[in-house]
Parts: structure tokens; sequence; C-alpha cells
């Protein structure tokens, strides 16, 4: 299999600059789902020309500091081999992105805060297979086990952007930025 993430040097914020960020520090990992005018309009036409779809189910991710082995999930919607483009907005750029297999039968079907559907697995349950450190943007694997440890003191905020169909599989699109 080749590697669950691939890094974009997109060179463009994904976020317009006049958003302002939310002011949260509770010690668990929070969810907003953001606005299609939150999203800079130079980003937009990238990801259409690359995705052949409008961004879609746009969300921040807060991931609160010195959180490791926590909300390892996969994420479901009938799509397998899903990707997301992330970038780092604030916060700790530090965070480390992890892939696992699962070596458990006994798996937790679950809502975010947003009704987003996932899959969940604990520490126990999975196997690592890969970690990386997002630098600028990246295209990631979401439909296999992942989480983001974060080994900082101080949070981690993350975009991740979906597309509004999936004409690409992760490994197609991975193909098409890699040939
Ligand atoms: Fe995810």
């Amino acid at each position: 299999m080749d590697k669950p993430y691939l890094e974009l040097n997109l060179g463009v914020n994904i976020l317009n600059n006049s958003y302002v960020m939310p002011e949260f520090d509770q010690d668990r990992v929070k969810i907003y789902r953001l606005e299609y005018s939150n999203l800079n309009p130079e980003f937009v036409s990238i990801f259409q020309k690359y995705t052949r779809s409008n961004p879609t189910n746009i969300q921040l991710f807060y991931t609160p500091p010195n959180t490791m082995n926590k909300n390892i999930h996969l994420d479901g919607s009938g799509v397998s081999d899903m990707w997301a483009i992330n970038q780092v907005v604030s916060g700790t750029k530090n965070g480390i992105m992890r892939w696992f297999n699962s070596i458990s039968d006994n798996v937790k079907y679950n809502q975010t805060g947003i009704t987003t559907k996932y899959y969940s697995y604990d520490i126990s349950e999975v196997s690592e297979i890969d970690r990386h450190t997002i630098k600028d943007s990246a295209i990631v694997r979401i439909g296999i086990p992942h989480n983001i440890d974060n080994p900082d003191n101080e949070p981690r905020w993350c975009i991740s952007i979906r597309p509004e169909r999936y004409h690409f599989t992760y490994q197609e699109l991975y193909n098409k930025f890699t040939a």
C-alpha cells in the first residue's frame, strides 16, 4: 500500500484571512463545521481543478495539548478509501497523524458532535502502520483507522476538507498527484 498521506505544497491558506478562530481550551477534541464562505477562493479553485468536485464538509478540528493514543477512528459514510485535504491552521505544528490496521472485531460505531458517523477503536485494538507530521497541507487517507497525537503543550487546530462527490478514491488521487 502507498503512504496514507501525500504532502501538498498548496502555497495558499485553505481558510479565508478574515476567518476568526474559535476560542476553546477544554481537554477534549472538538469539531466545528465551517461554511463554504470561510474558504479562500484560491484554494477552492485548486481543489476543484484536482478533485473535479466542490469542497464540502469543512471541518475544523481542535486537539488539546498532550493528547496521545486517543480518538482512533475510521470515517464512515459508505464511501470506501476516502480522503480529505488537511492543513494545520493554528497552534502547534508538531501534531502527528497516525494510521493503523484493525486487529479487533469489536468495533464501536459512533457519531461526532456534528453527526458525522465513524467507527472508533481503542489503542489495544489496532497496530500502527504509518505516521506523519503535516508540514503545509496534505491529502490524507481516512478510510482506514487513524488519529492525531498532540505531544505539545499548545493545542492543534487543523482544517479538513472533503469533496461533495468522491470522483476519485484516495489511491486514485494519490496516483494523480504523484504521476
Ligand atoms: Fe478522521
